[in-house]
């Protein structure tokens, strides 16, 4: 007869899953708590500004368009993944980013570190039709966002709810924000949002 307690744990599927779950639980919150306190998880990178009206604008129309369906941002420490895109993605690039884009699929490349490697025009003609400048690309038009004009009067209120979460917008920074998109397209501002990716952490190879 086994004295231990083993016997009864293995014979008894319902305290088994039990004791199964808590250990799984208690090895869960070992992992992810410390993250919470650690200063490189915590902490924004040097340089690190929150965005500005275009651009968290330009954010905006990237979630609504579904762009993080097709492209990640998040480029993984791996050889293949620094030579192509830049310096791998960091904790501390992320931390004013209420929800983060790092998605999971890859039908077009990683944009992690666009930012800066085309120029404004390029990203126009490639929005509008990125057939124009890869044949090949599976990506589709957004056309419509040329002529499509930035809400103006809601991007105050979207700072001030960023700001409950942690993001240091000034008084000032709300207060100019609607001037700041008054007039600008929806493309206009998904290009800022864009030319900004992963600029704060320069690449460095
Ligand atoms: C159906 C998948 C798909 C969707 C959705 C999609 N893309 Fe793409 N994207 C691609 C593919 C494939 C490429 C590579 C070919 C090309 O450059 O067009 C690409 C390329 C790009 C590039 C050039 C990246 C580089 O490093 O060369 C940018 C910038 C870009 N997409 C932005 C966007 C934005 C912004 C949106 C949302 C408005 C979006 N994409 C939506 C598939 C997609």
């Amino acid at each position: 007869m086994d004295t231990s307690g083993h016997a009864v744990i293995e014979k008894n599927m319902g305290l088994m899953i039990v004791l199964i779950i808590v250990a799984i639980s208690f090895g869960g919150l070992v992992e992810i708590v410390p993250l919470f306190f650690q200063k490189s998880t915590t902490e924004p990178v040097a340089g690190l500004k929150p965005y500005t009206a275009m651009q968290l604008s330009g954010r905006d129309v990237y979630i609504r368009e579904g762009c993080y369906n097709c492209h990640s941002q998040m480029i993984r420490p791996f050889r293949a993944e620094t030579e192509r895109y830049g310096h791998y993605s960091v904790a501390g690039e992320f931390v004013y980013d209420h929800p983060f884009q790092w998605g999971s699929k890859r039908t077009g490349p990683d944009l992690a570190r666009v930012g800066g490697r085309y120029s404004d025009d390029w990203h126009r003609v490639h929005l509008i039709n990125p057939r124009d400048l890869v044949p090949e690309s599976n990506m589709p038009a957004y056309a419509w966002l040329a002529t499509a004009a930035v809400d103006a009067d809601g991007v105050p209120g979207k700072m001030r709810a960023l700001r409950k979460l942690g993001v240091p917008y000034t008084e000032e920074d709300i207060a100019k924000a609607s001037e700041a998109v008054k007039g600008k397209t929806e493309l206009d501002a998904l290009i800022a949002y864009l030319q900004g990716m992963g600029t704060a952490l320069r690449n460095v190879r």
